[in-house]
């Protein structure tokens, strides 16, 4: 792990509003930083954009989106491309994240398409990936991991190398039930496996699902996890910092 970065990111989903926003990122600029190599990073919702690029900018917090469209620009109402969010000077994107994958049917296949389209942007798509409590008790986690990530995996190892891959098991996210570290580090041993070839040490696998400041420090111990994507506990200022200290 020595040659990865740490890195913890926030995901808002859809939360906040502009006056929260603002206490919230301020708390965080706040929070003296120096003592830590770990990068921190925020993804917002749309609207918020321009409030949080506007609010970081010239901080060391990176920030983000939570969805991009697989298209440049066109007649494609609702949607926003990644051209937009570099307009925003966004860093990261999160794709297939699994409420999008449950409740907008994002397959495998367009969670790869938006990973490119990512890409292309020149944005770092952030590729989450998780099977359900079904799944798990079946013995699948590891071959439903293997089913996404295929077609992320097709895009080649030049734009793997450019990605960060998030490990969100469905059954822990908002749940209050996280991974142990030992069965996070088993399916982040697996992913690291399948990225395979040159380059697959490089690859930041974070893990997603009830992360909060008791229990990142443990998770974070394990070879192959190398941060995490926060729900919940990034909406509190300390909470978030104390996971990302
Ligand atoms: O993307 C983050 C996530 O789904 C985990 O949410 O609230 O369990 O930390 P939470």
């Amino acid at each position: 792990t020595a040659t990865r970065t740490r890195l913890v990111l926030g995901n808002w989903k859809m939360h906040g509003n502009l006056a929260d926003n603002t206490k919230l990122l301020n708390a965080l600029l706040a929070a003296p930083r120096a003592a830590t190599t770990t990068q921190m990073g925020v993804c917002v919702p749309f609207p918020y954009l321009a409030q949080t690029a506007l609010a970081l900018s010239g901080s060391s917090i990176a920030w983000g989106a939570q969805d991009i469209s697989v298209h440049a620009q066109g007649a494609y109402t609702g949607e926003v491309s990644g051209g937009m969010l570099k307009d925003f000077s966004c860093h990261y994107v999160l794709v297939g994240h699994s409420e999008r994958r449950a409740m907008h049917a994002e397959s495998d296949q367009l969670v790869s398409d938006k990973a490119r389209a990512a890409l292309t942007a020149g944005l770092t798509p952030v590729v989450c990936v998780g099977e359900s409590l079904a799944e798990r008790d079946a013995g699948q986690a590891v071959s439903v991991i293997t089913r996404q990530l295929a077609p992320v995996l097709a895009l080649g190892s030049e734009a793997v190398l450019k990605m960060v891959i998030a490990y969100e098991p469905v059954w822990a996210i908002g749940t209050g039930r996280t991974a142990t570290p030992e069965q996070a580090q088993e399916v982040h041993a697996a992913i690291r496996a399948a990225l395979k070839g040159a380059g697959a040490e490089q690859v930041q696998i974070l893990y997603g699902g009830s992360v909060k400041a008791a229990n990142a420090a443990s998770l974070f111990a394990m070879p192959d996890i190398d941060g995490a994507l926060v729900g919940g506990a990034s909406l509190v200022a300390e909470d978030f910092l104390a996971i990302a200290a």
